[in-house]
């Protein structure tokens, strides 16, 4: 059984490589290379995977569920310049790639016990692109 539940978060980032030129940039990641930022309204989904509990019914507490992503993506993202203010990105392109990866990261060993685990990490940067996101559990 998968439960998902979806979360939301709005942060500016810069999408520029230092290993490539300048025109690289431009070429690859247009407007995104832009080194003023641009933001995006993230629409984060975190799907759990389990049994239901016997005895509640459910997968997993909700609440839990809510309060690890508020701690560990909503506090620390929402409003932040990613590049400035939020590690890894002073360093990892704040692409929605990598921020699927960090994400999952920081989620995946606080969902982790002897019945769930976190399943996936669905993260749209805007109403038609998302990455999807499967590492390793903890
Ligand atoms: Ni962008």
């Amino acid at each position: 059984m998968k439960v998902t539940r979806r979360a939301e978060f709005s942060a500016s980032h810069i999408c520029s490589s230092p290993q490539l030129s300048p025109d690289e940039n431009r070429a690859i990641y247009g407007e995104g290379a832009n080194p003023h930022g641009h933001g995006h309204n993230y629409v984060l989904e975190v799907t759990v995977e389990g049994e239901p509990d016997p005895v509640t019914g459910m997968v997993m507490d909700l609440k839990h569920l809510k309060q690890v992503i508020q701690e560990e993506v909503i506090d620390p993202m929402d409003h932040r310049f990613l590049n400035r203010e939020v590690a890894p990105f002073d360093r990892v392109i704040p692409t929605a790639e990598n921020l699927a990866m960090e994400i999952w990261r920081r989620l995946a060993p606080r969902l982790a016990s002897d019945k769930t685990r976190l399943d996936c990490v669905r993260l749209f940067e805007t109403e038609d692109l998302y990455v999807e996101y499967r590492g390793e559990l903890a």
